[in-house]
């Protein structure tokens, strides 16, 4: 037996709960009722369009929407300008002389000064690796870190802590530090802008003047060591190179593509030479070493890199940060924000897509990387588990 106090609750047919409260006449019309008026004559069917389709078509869009975007690139932006490829050659038993007049080069009586600069964050194995590879033809390495990331989170000066374990480049170092500005919400380019004035500063204090080389790459960009050697003896190589590196992912494990770009030589010239990442000229030079992104041997740096860099914005879930997820993505060759691969055409979007296969071969690796294989294993083939402890 129904209470007769809410008896307008409990009419027998479910669905016709609007058109009782409507009937009501109150004059307490709650918002669900309505609500419920508004709504009422809309069938079952629209009801559940509302309510299912809409919101889960909104969640996928919001999940998806960059994958959407970025699959559709080709419909909206067209490839850059081709470089002009210039084929590379090099053998270690080939004279200067053979190998830059193989080039279309003349070769030079002394070899010119060569400067590498870096914006310097946390990647503290790949600086030595890059070091280590291009010592023996630098002559002064330039290094500028900030306490801030270019997304501006505070940030310890972590070369300036570490500078003890580089005891071999001391003579030839230079070492700048620069205090962020911290500025909410900027965008994280301009930052990064910032650091490279600073950068040009600290070169001219280094000593470089009109004539040498410049070296502009970032820290995970690595010149192999006999192409530097080749552009500091060669005449009449393009002022401005850019240099063919090949893509990695996590480590020398994992190769994308032989098609990074943004290392760049400069042959200085005072008052007009500027040290930026962007392209510069029409000119490459094939197979010219390596670009290791993301290569690092703790996860807890894993994590810190994908806040702190230019794309942060692409954490768009906390769970891209998980560190069980971070390693499992590590290991699969997959991408840690979950994105489609960046491609021009739809042949390189759909031939890139999914995870990266295994690469087995160790052959034509950086030299100290191999000297010391026990200490970057994992950096190595086969060797995608990372340690877990800051
Ligand atoms: C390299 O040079 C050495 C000595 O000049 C010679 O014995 C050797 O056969 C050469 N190797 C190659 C691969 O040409
Ligand atoms: C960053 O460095 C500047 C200059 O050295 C200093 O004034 C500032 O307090 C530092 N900020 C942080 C967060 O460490
Ligand atoms: C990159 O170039 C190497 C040879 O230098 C080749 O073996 C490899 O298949 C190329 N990889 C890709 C992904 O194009």
């Amino acid at each position: 037996m129904m209470g007769e106090a809410g008896g307008h609750y409990c009419s027998k047919k479910t669905d016709d709960i609007c058109g009782a409260l409507c009937s009501q006449e109150t004059g307490r019309f709650s918002s669900f009722s309505r609500l419920c008026c508004a709504l009422r004559g809309v069938d079952m069917k629209t009801y559940i369009f509302l309510l299912v389709i809409v919101p889960t078509c909104l969640l996928a869009g919001y999940i998806h929407g960059q994958k959407i975007s970025y699959f559709l690139r080709p419909l909206w932006e067209s490839p850059p300008k081709p470089f002009h490829d210039i084929p590379h050659y090099h053998h270690s038993n080939a004279s200067m002389a053979t190998l830059c007049k193989l080039h279309g080069w003349g070769v030079r009586e002394f070899p010119r000064r060569v400067y590498d600069a870096v914006l310097f964050s946390n990647e503290l194995d790949i600086l030595s690796i890059r070091w280590r590879e291009l010592y023996p033809y630098i002559t002064q390495f330039v290094l500028l870190e900030s306490n801030s990331t270019f997304t501006g989170l505070p940030k310890p000066l972590v070369f300036a802590s570490h500078r003890d374990e580089f005891s071999f480049i001391e003579s030839r170092l230079t070492y700048g530090s620069l205090g962020g500005r911290f500025i909410k919400g900027m965008n994280p380019f301009y930052e990064e802008a910032y650091q490279r004035v600073a950068l040009d500063q600290l070169l001219r204090i280094a000593g470089i003047t009109d004539d040498d080389l410049l070296l502009m790459s970032d820290v995970d960009e690595i010149p192999s060591r006999h192409t530097i050697n080749l552009l500091r003896w060669c005449d009449e190589v393009p002022k401005i190179l850019h240099l063919r590196l090949k893509n990695y992912l996590y480590s020398f494990e994992f190769l994308v593509d032989n098609k990074s770009w943004r290392a760049s030589v400069h042959r200085y010239e005072t008052g007009k030479t500027r040290y930026a990442h962007y392209r510069q000229s029409d000119e490459i030079l094939a197979d010219a070493g390596w670009h290791c992104s993301f290569c690092f041997r703790r996860i807890s740096e894993f994590v810190f890199k994908m806040k702190a860099y230019s794309h942060s914005d692409r954490v768009r879930f906390r769970r891209f940060l998980n560190p069980e997820r971070v390693q499992r993505v590590i290991c699969k060759g997959g991408d840690l924000f979950d994105m489609l691969p960046e491609e021009y055409t739809f042949k390189d979007i759909i031939g890139k897509m999914g995870p990266i296969p295994h690469s087995f071969s160790a052959v034509h690796l950086p030299s100290y990387l191999l000297e010391n294989a026990e200490k970057y294993r994992f950096l190595l083939p086969g060797n995608c588990i990372r340690e877990k402890e800051c």
